[in-house]
């Protein structure tokens, strides 16, 4: 594999017995896993995914990307939380957060209905003036308020630009195969579409269409970005703590956890990584937070975040554990500049690569914040391209559902996200909601 896990960093917190202790519950998450008996064992679609998709789907998927590819300048992407928050993180972590301003053969790719902003609404419409534009719109309900808001507008803007048949050409639906609005609304309108598959839930739907036709416009190898997940779901199949780095982390979390330490920071040294914390903060969010338990996923650039929430790590509450990702070779290297004057002092450093510096920044910022009572887990990448980042998202999504059932939650579902939606559909008046609505305004009025 080409990660591994190094658990030298959390080993002054954690006993050897430890490990042996909780490996029977880990081998009991991994039977209920593996023989669908667990909570949310209709959601487990994702697990056997980077194999058992659907074929003919993924060859309509990269026939779809290539037609996007070759007949617009800007690519709309409509969805939120885990309908968009895989496809963002895969093309910024593999190409850049700079994607869009890069010189490239393939379109910009921009995402919408992730928010409800007019000012970030009409700077993409802004942006999208006399540009040739194609949609993709996801959402496994097709009634999310979010993203329906975001297609009302650019499907107008379609119609308008290339007319009703031109538009049709342009749209490309992904969401439920059979049921909600947008299935509905797609089919009448004879847009192209894609499938949610039914047991995937959001956040663990990366690797269906949900994610890979806006990662392929990116010219992002979508095959081998499966085949990285693949190889990964071979190699954590079993579930021996000493075998399996996946579950391994699933366990240091654990217990951790039970030690008080309820809030992760996941770390990174990459800018790029930036949205692929956002995913995995949504990942074990969604999954772990609910019925009052769970650990809080927060997450760090460094060294920038060094000169801010550096601070705290290193000095504050003492409730919190870092997992840092160090990806080995990201295939960019830079080597710091002779000055003959030496004004700032720095030939100290000419000569240097400036992932020496960084990795030199890692180390000493690991062993400042383990003396400062915070545990580091390292998860060891080798390099930075399609096929691991494949594996990563594997690691991370298999890792997240046994610490769920570490913690006696469904990992599967997110009951919490629909008590905004209810309120704000009953302030808002949607029909149906009208007792609701009657409570709140005197609740707000009070
Ligand atoms: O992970 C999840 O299930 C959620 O984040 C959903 O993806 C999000 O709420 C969007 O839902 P939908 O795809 O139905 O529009």
């Amino acid at each position: 594999m080409s990660i591994k896990l190094n658990d030298k960093y959390v080993s002054s917190f954690i006993r050897a017995h430890e490990y042996e202790y909780i490996q029977p519950q880990v081998t009991m998450a991994d039977q209920k896993l593996r023989s669908k008996t667990g909570p949310g064992k209709d959601f487990l679609g994702w697990v056997h995914l980077p194999e058992e998709y659907d074929k003919e789907e993924f060859a309509r998927i990269q026939k779809a990307a290539k037609k996007i590819q070759g007949s617009c300048d800007v690519l709309i992407v409509i969805g939120i939380g885990g309908s968009y928050l895989g496809a963002r993180a895969v093309i910024e972590y593999l190409k850049s957060p700079l994607y869009n301003t890069l010189k490239k053969d393939t379109p910009d790719i921009y995402f919408a209905g992730n928010c409800i902003s007019a000012d970030s609404l009409n700077e993409l419409l802004a942006i999208c003036e006399g540009k040739d534009i194609c949609v993709n719109v996801i959402s496994k309900s097709g009634t999310t308020t979010e993203p329906a808001i975001a297609f009302r507008v650019f499907r107008a803007l379609l119609e308008k630009k290339y007319g009703k048949a031109g538009a049709k050409d342009r749209i490309f639906v992904t969401t439920d195969k059979a049921r909600g609005t947008l299935k509905k609304f797609a089919t009448e309108e004879g847009y192209e579409t894609f499938v949610v598959p039914d047991d995937v839930g959001g956040r663990f739907s990366v690797l269906s269409a949900v994610g890979l036709l806006s990662i392929a416009v990116a010219g992002i190898d979508i095959e081998q970005l499966m085949a990285g997940a693949a190889a990964a779901s071979h190699a954590y199949s079993d579930p021996d703590l000493n075998k399996n780095d996946c579950y391994r982390y699933a366990a240091i979390r654990n217990i951790l956890y039970r030690k008080g330490k309820v809030t992760e920071v996941l770390a990174s040294y990459e800018p790029f990584s930036a949205m692929f914390h956002e995913w995995w903060k949504q990942l074990y969010g969604e999954s772990e937070g609910k019925d009052g338990k769970g650990i809080y996923p927060a997450s760090v650039i460094f060294s920038t975040d060094l000169h801010s929430l550096g601070q705290f790590i290193q000095d504050g509450n003492r409730n919190l554990f870092e997992t840092v990702v160090d990806i080995a070779d990201t295939g960019s290297s830079y080597e710091i500049p002779m000055d003959p004057d030496n004004i700032d002092g720095l030939n100290f450093l000419s000569g240097k690569d400036l992932n020496l510096v960084k990795k030199t920044a890692m180390q000493g910022t690991i062993l400042a914040h383990v003396d400062g009572g915070v545990p580091n887990i390292l998860i060891e990448v080798s390099e930075k391209n399609e096929f691991v980042l494949g594996e990563l998202l594997y690691f991370f999504e298999l890792s997240c559902a046994i610490s769920g059932y570490l913690n006696s939650v469904n990992p599967f579902d997110q009951p919490g996200v629909e008590s905004y939606k209810k309120n704000m559909f009953a302030l808002l008046g949607k029909p149906g909601y009208e007792d609701l609505k009657a409570e709140l305004e005197e609740r707000l009025k009070n």
